[in-house]
């Protein structure tokens, strides 16, 4: 019964009408609130909050009612009597897989609750099948002896095979039921077949169920019985199933809309089945872009957003755009076959900026003396695999003329290196680029610029170290705060570009910012992998189940 109760909210007393309802198996609290003063009609109210409470429970019974599906009406009632999968597969006309799936719905809906237990199972092997029609061979052996025949006679007319001969004769010489002379002749009738096929016709039952002696006969012999672990369903009501059992389950609802259902409205003054949008049902995956595609594709609109234009260009360059035009000097140790992957051809070199190039790296300019070496043309031409999209800031600033800038340009590609590849490592990774090419461009715009990109990827927090790259002065190595890990996470270099790298490709020192952080760490968090080598296995799996980049 309600009951009516005082309570006290900040200083000041309110009356509330209480009453704990059951549902399901929960206990839950109802109030309904009186007012500041005690009403007067208290006990008019409190059957009318029963009666609330009640017409509530009544909807949302039938609202439940109006949302099973067909198998799901189909199954419930026969959970009065009975509740294993087993038996429900056999009480109704379902495969196994409706009615597991009418059960897992009846649960998500607590209506019932499902439980899985595995026990051995004593089955019938595949002898055992074929005997249960044809009857045990020692009863068609001694039917086969109307009167003493040979060995020979008897398999045929028992119709059994030499090692179902050799079971018999050892079982009815033990039983004493024959007598082997130079024919079979036999002493008696088997008493005991009856219970042999009895305990066959059994199957499958739980060994607890079965003879032991039978069951350890029959185990001996070649292929009759098996025993196997079975999961066990069971179902059983709760009590919300039981409420729902006595209220009419026999409703017609319309299953689903269909065109005709629409012409001829023969909806009216019926009723849909209620949508379950929390129904289990099997997955389907549909087609969609790679994961990391998915990351690069916002990473680009990023950078778009943010006005800059995206540089794209082949994989294989010589070593003049990959090393040379980015003044790094020829013996400088990324240019090893140890580090880089090489071709074994060599490319052109671009006549306008051969020379410039081979004079910036062997003389300088009024403020720097060059790196003091002999330029090669042949280690120029090289070609190589791509080790930095660094090399497409180079090939950018190349074409770039005096009209064109100010102007931002990125770009996101995979390079190459020649490493040993681990979790950490890979001999393809990709790399985000940018410069800025800016007569009023500066070191702050440059910190500015990345700390935007890396807040829109998820990482608040960037700091940059000092570091040295021989294409920038000065340089930082950037790293970004891992939230979840609590820690600094490298991600690689950035700088502005020296006037050793500008002024041959661009024809005078303008101020360009750079940088070429590493990518596929920023995003292995996101999808939460922790080998890079996942980023690219192909594994279908991987592929259907992993999370879309929502940023
Ligand atoms: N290219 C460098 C690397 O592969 C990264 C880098 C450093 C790129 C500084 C830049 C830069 O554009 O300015 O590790």
């Amino acid at each position: 019964m309600p009951y009516i109760k005082k309570v006290r909210i900040k200083g000041k007393d309110y009356w509330y009408l209480f009453h704990t309802v059951r549902e399901g198996d929960k206990f839950l609290k109802r109030s309904k609130y009186l007012g500041k003063d005690l009403p007067k009609n208290v006990e008019e109210l409190k059957k009318e909050f029963l009666e609330e409470i009640r017409n509530e429970d009544s909807s949302k019974h039938s609202k439940l009612i109006e949302s099973l599906t067909l198998i799901e009406r189909k199954v419930l009632p026969l959970l009065k009597k009975t509740n294993t999968l087993a038996t429900l597969v056999k009480e109704t006309d379902l495969k196994e897989i409706e009615v597991m799936r009418a059960l897992q719905w009846l649960s998500n809906k607590e209506i019932i609750k499902l439980t899985k237990k595995t026990k051995e199972v004593v089955k019938l092997d595949k002898n055992g099948e074929l005997y249960i029609k044809k009857g045990l061979p020692e009863k068609r052996f001694l039917s086969a002896l109307d009167k003493p025949r040979s060995m020979q006679e008897i398999m045929e007319i028992a119709k059994l095979d030499k090692d179902e001969l050799t079971v018999c004769l050892g079982i009815l010489k033990r039983k004493k039921l024959i007598e082997i002379g130079k024919e079979v002749k036999k002493l008696d009738e088997d008493k005991e077949i009856k219970k042999m096929e009895d305990f066959l016709k059994q199957l499958p039952a739980s060994p607890d169920a079965l003879d032991k002696e039978i069951l350890k006969e029959l185990k001996s012999r070649k292929e009759i019985i098996k025993e196997v672990l079975e999961k066990e369903r069971k179902a059983s009501l709760t009590s919300l199933g039981k409420e729902l059992l006595k209220e009419n389950l026999k409703i017609n609802l319309i299953e689903s809309l269909t065109p005709e259902i629409l012409r001829e409205k023969s909806f009216t003054g019926k009723k849909f089945r209620r949508y379950d949008v929390k129904i289990n049902v099997p997955r389907i995956y549909n087609g969609r872009r790679h994961f990391v595609n998915q990351a690069i594709d916002y990473a680009r609109r990023v950078w778009t957003d943010l006005g800059f234009k995206e540089m794209t260009g082949p994989i294989i360059n010589t070593s003049f755009w990959n090393f040379d035009a980015l003044f790094q000097p020829q013996d400088h140790p990324a240019r090893d076959l140890q580090d880089s992957i090489f071709l074994n051809k060599k490319g052109e070199l671009p006549e306008f900026f051969k020379d410039k190039v081979k004079d910036m790296h062997e003389l300088g300019y009024e403020k720097s003396k060059g790196w003091q070496y002999s330029w090669n043309e042949e280690v120029a031409k090289k070609l190589v695999m791509r080790t930095h999209t660094t090399v497409l800031s180079a090939l950018t600033l190349s074409k770039l003329k005096k009209t064109e800038y100010p102007a931002k340009f990125f770009a996101i590609g995979k390079n190459f290196r020649n490493e040993t590849v681990d979790w950490s490592h890979g001999f393809e990774f990709n790399q985000t680029e940018g410069i800025v090419v800016d007569p009023n461009a500066n070191f702050r715009n440059l910190l500015g610029y990345l700390k935007e990109f890396f807040k829109k990827m998820g990482f608040k927090n960037a700091r940059f170290r000092p570091a040295y790259f021989p294409y920038t002065e000065p340089s930082v190595e950037i790293d970004v705060y891992h939230p979840v890990h609590k820690k600094w996470v490298e991600l690689g270099g950035a700088g502005m570009f020296r006037p050793e790298v500008v002024i041959p490709l661009l024809g005078e020192d303008v101020p360009v910012l750079a940088w070429g952080p590493g990518f596929d760490r920023m995003i292995m968090d996101y999808y939460k992998i922790t080998d890079l080598r996942e980023l690219y296995k192909n594994d279908l799996k991987q592929l259907r189940e992993i999370k879309t980049w929502l940023r």
